[in-house]
């Protein structure tokens, strides 16, 4: 944490503020900084595990986080900043015949990705993905949310990249928040990167179940500017 937090400092990273004990639920020590486009980071280590039961058969409850997407108006500079400080590592490209590299998934472990990074208008939240136990509790859960009158944005369907499944919903603030599951996990040392066209339907929606990838999803997809850049969120 010291080395990383003294690394940053001497590329040039605006630290928040330096490596102290946390005092969020969990505890542990770790610190703050700001990003290229000015989205706070926090890094932390020795965070208690809080006590959790078990997720039963056929229960539509997320296991994990298992992905954010972010929106920048530099995505190459924004992967590079990742790549750099943090070790973040390519998996796949989206790509577009008009408009070139839209989307830069990135990995910091064996899952396909952690992060990525969206061509979008300004820096924002593109979406927050949660991971359902299997297929059938991802299914059960889309549906529960499509009965409650959720507004859905895309999906059910399962993406090229990665091979999870897909279904995004807008929470009550305007965030879109995903369902997914069965992400796949890449072999580290025979890992080649894909540049995938996405006009080809097939590689947004494999199954050809969710409705089209069109202007609508796109502008759900860009959210509102960040209000909080360069402006650390209160702890
Ligand atoms: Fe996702």
């Amino acid at each position: 944490m010291d080395a990383l937090a003294a690394r940053l400092l001497v590329a040039g990273v605006t630290l928040v503020h330096e490596p102290t004990a946390l005092q969020t639920p969990g505890g542990g020590y770790g610190f703050r900084f700001f990003d290229n486009e000015g989205r706070t980071v926090e890094i932390s280590a020795e965070v208690a595990i809080r006590r959790h039961r078990r997720i039963e058969v056929g229960e539509s409850v997320p296991v994990r986080l298992s992905h954010v997407v972010i929106n920048s108006a530099d995505p190459e500079g924004t992967r590079a900043f990742y790549e750099r400080h943090l070790g973040f590592r390519l998996s796949d490209t989206l790509m577009h015949p008009r408009m070139g590299e839209m989307m830069y998934f990135l990995r910091i472990n064996s899952w396909h990705h952690s992060l990525a990074i969206a061509r979008g208008p300004h820096p924002s939240l593109h979406h927050a993905s949660f991971e359902l136990r299997g297929l059938d509790e991802y299914m059960r859960g889309t549906g529960r949310l499509l009965r409650a009158g959720v507004e859905k944005i895309w999906g059910p369907g399962r993406h090229l990249a990665g091979n999870n499944t897909f279904s995004y919903f807008l929470d009550p603030h305007g965030n879109t928040v995903e369902y997914t599951t069965e992400l796949e996990l890449v072999d580290e040392d025979t890992w080649h990167p894909h540049l995938y066209d996405f006009s080809r339907p097939e590689v947004s929606d494999q199954w050809g179940t969710a409705n089209s990838m069109n202007e609508f999803v796109a502008r759900k997809s860009f959210n509102d500017l960040d209000k909080g850049l360069f402006v650390a969120p209160p702890v």
